[in-house]
């Protein structure tokens, strides 16, 4: 019997309404677009606005639209995995509040923290419940309310990030199709250049803390750009190398949107020229775990049965990793 693969069957996404230009960030900190846009290549990003808004508001936008297209009822939903480092709270688990949401009453749910490659590593374990026969619909999801977690007096950072959320789902198929090999990396010695100081259990919320803006990211720009680039275009490198796929082989690069010039030497080390490479980091910014299944989503019309796709992400953790996709279904 051929082996079980757990293939990508939908896409779903949503990104909030409310557009955050360039423009209006040269108003808020000592920026210009000029700067923006050639460092980083972003544009605008999105933002949720609104009290009491979590990154579940957003979750469940973009399931309820994948299970709409999809036609599943949410009562045959196995399990969801949310990829997120913005929870609603810090417990329970967002993944159980979008389950309920969407009426996945016999799903159980969890989230998992693995910043910018968190929707790679959720697909790979959401697959590896596929690929055991157990579980036979699974959804993966990845997403961030980035804007919660910001400082908007700093320009380093603020500038960079975005709100968005997008989802898959899996299914079995015994056809070589869906997630065909994956290659994950952790580094926890990454932790000075890229984290949220305070919230922890190493340093609850305090009135010192809220004052010292511990409670934002904090990220050494250039250092982590250095590992990012190398990191993310050795782990597609290899991959691809290790399936035997040429330059020629693979119809997309779903490269993670951190920064337009990690992406462009990510593609130039695997060959890939750049009408192959999915990109919206103009409109969106950076969205954390967000930025792949938006990509998928994005681009999901322009897919055809059996393209190679080659997903990749570097983040906080430091995390990074990429995965070998085939397509699974024409639009
Ligand atoms: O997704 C998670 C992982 N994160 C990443 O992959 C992000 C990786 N890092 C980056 O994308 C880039 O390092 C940044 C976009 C964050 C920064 O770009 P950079 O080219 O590395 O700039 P830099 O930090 O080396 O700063 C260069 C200059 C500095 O001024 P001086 O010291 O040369 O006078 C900064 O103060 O640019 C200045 N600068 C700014 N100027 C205008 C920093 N931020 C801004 C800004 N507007 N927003």
């Amino acid at each position: 019997m051929n082996k079980i693969r757990a293939a990508i069957t939908g896409v779903g996404g949503y990104v909030p309404d409310y557009i955050l230009t360039n423009k209006e960030l040269e108003t808020m900190v000592d920026t210009n677009d000029e700067w923006i846009t050639s460092r980083t290549g972003i544009k605008e990003r999105r933002i949720l606005k609104g009290e009491h808004q979590g990154v579940s508001v957003m979750a469940i936008a973009a399931v309820k639209e994948m299970l709409q297209k999809t036609k599943v009822d949410p009562k045959e939903i196995d399990l969801i995995i949310f990829a997120t480092i913005t929870a609603d709270m810090t417990f329970p688990a967002t993944a159980n509040i979008v389950a309920t949401a969407v009426g996945a009453t016999n799903a159980f749910s969890y989230d998992l923290a693995a910043a910018c490659s968190g929707f790679l590593f959720g697909l790979s374990t959401g697959a590896s419940f596929i690929e055991s026969g157990k579980y036979k619909k699974v959804i993966v999801i990845g997403g961030d309310k980035m804007s919660a977690i910001l400082d908007y007096t700093d320009r380093t950072t603020c500038i960079i990030f975005g709100d968005g959320a997008g989802c898959v789902l899996l299914e079995p198929t015994t056809e070589e199709l869906g997630v065909m090999d994956s290659i994950l990396k952790s580094d926890g010695s990454g932790e000075s250049y890229l984290h949220m100081k305070a919230g922890g259990s190493r340093i609850p919320a305090t009135h010192d803390s809220v004052d010292k803006h511990q409670h934002y990211v904090y990220q050494e720009g250039s250092a982590v750009f250095k590992f990012a680039v190398y990191n993310m275009a050795d782990v597609s490198a290899q991959i691809a190398e290790r399936n035997h796929l040429t330059a020629n082989d693979i119809q997309w690069l779903v490269p993670h949107q951190a920064n337009k010039r990690i992406i462009d030497a990510t593609a130039a080390r695997v060959g890939i020229t750049e009408d192959r490479v999915m990109m919206n980091i103009a409109r969106y910014g950076n969205t954390t775990a967000g930025t792949i299944p938006l990509l998928l989503w994005d681009y999901e019309k322009q897919l055809k049965k059996g393209d190679n796709l080659i997903l990749a992400a570097f983040g906080g953790g430091f995390t990074w990793g990429a995965i070998y996709v085939k397509w699974a279904y024409n639009s």
